[in-house]
């Protein structure tokens, strides 16, 4: 396969690496992803994440893995093992999904590396047009709010949510974004805020409790965040926190917008009831571990709940900026999303 080079993923030697999320902002390491048990690892701890980054990743693997020799009855197997590795974001399985068609092809060597190739190539083309047509929502002097991690590290482009921000912010129109910090695992504090700062994009960092004070001081104009999953009447499974902000939005009457490519969309989910919502290790509550070190504060034997995402109703989504443009509350109360 060719070089490719994008801000957490690369091929050289026709070997995956994946910069580890997990490290920074403090350290900068790329790890080696060579293998299905090291890339579900990978995800699995979160070095990889990022709904379209995880589906991009195991494609790429998947391709490299077949022209490395694997047997179609072995890369059938890896598939399976990778499409399992984080439940909620269906990027992955829309990914794998065109892979499998691909596998199923007689020359299925070329048509997989063709396939990984073009998925990665259409997401960075998909950021750019959800980019544009979220640029259409914001207004000069913005203060918008975001959460989780939604940009190049998370995607082959600019991002989503993010990738909207950094255009906007080009216009000139940014004057500042809060960046949740984004609790259990911090992907705002450590990935958002480093990010914003690379682009010299203007940025506050804040806990996740302090957005409803900021909003009632009227020092939010709208709230921009990625999502992992659309159900087919609308409704968002995303990073845990997004609902909160989500409600805070409807109370403050600011804008609350979903940017995601249509490869987050699952037609065939019928609500958010339906989401699968992966729950994760206790000790992400209880303390935290990082290139920092590690620290526990809770007592070991406190009984934990963390689901790493939530459901936001589609009432309260103002827009969901997608690569084909903007669509509206009306349309999705339509069937916008509905099977076709
Ligand atoms: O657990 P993570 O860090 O993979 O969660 C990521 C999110 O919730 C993002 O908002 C979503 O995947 C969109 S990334 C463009």
């Amino acid at each position: 396969m060719q070089t490719l080079k994008t801000t957490s993923l690369e091929v050289r030697d026709n070997q995956l690496w994946i910069l580890d999320q997990q490290a920074l902002p403090q350290q900068k390491n790329w790890l080696p992803a060579h293998s299905v048990t090291q890339l579900i690892d990978h995800i699995h701890a979160l070095r990889v994440r990022g709904a379209p980054l995880i589906g991009l990743s195991a494609s790429l693997l998947l391709a490299l893995l077949a022209e490395q020799g694997q047997t179609r009855a072995e890369l059938a197997q890896a598939l399976e093992h990778l499409r399992a590795a984080r439940p909620t974001a269906v990027n992955l399985m829309n990914n794998l999904d065109r892979m499998k068609v691909a596998l199923a092809q007689p020359a299925f060597v070329t048509a997989l590396t063709d396939e990984a190739w073009r998925l990665v190539q259409e997401d960075k083309q998909l950021c750019d047009a959800i980019a544009e047509a979220g640029c259409t929502r914001i207004k000069p002097g913005s203060q918008l709010l975001t959460h989780c991690n939604t940009g190049g590290l998370a995607t082959a482009g600019v991002g989503t949510a993010l990738g909207v921000i950094a255009r906007a912010h080009q216009q000139g129109w940014i004057k500042n974004v809060w960046v949740d910090e984004t609790r259990p695992l911090l992907q705002g504090g450590r990935l958002t805020a480093w990010e914003l700062g690379e682009l010299a994009i203007p940025c506050t960092l804040i806990t996740d409790s302090m957005a409803a004070s900021l909003m009632a001081r009227g020092e939010v104009d709208a709230v921009w965040v990625g999502a992992d999953r659309i159900a087919a009447n609308g409704d968002v499974a995303n990073k845990i926190g997004t609902y909160s902000l989500a409600v805070l939005a409807h109370y403050h009457q600011i804008p609350f917008y979903v940017a995601a490519p249509h490869t987050t969309l699952d037609r065939h989910c019928p609500d958010g009831a339906a989401i699968p919502i992966e729950q994760r290790a206790a000790s992400e509550v209880t303390g935290v571990a990082g290139s920092f070190g590690s620290v526990q504060w809770a007592p070991e034997t406190a009984r934990v709940f963390n689901p790493a995402f939530d459901v936001t109703p589609a009432a309260l989504i103002s827009g969901w900026i997608l690569d084909t443009g903007v669509v509206t509350p009306d349309q999705v109360q339509s069937g916008f999303f509905q099977p076709q």
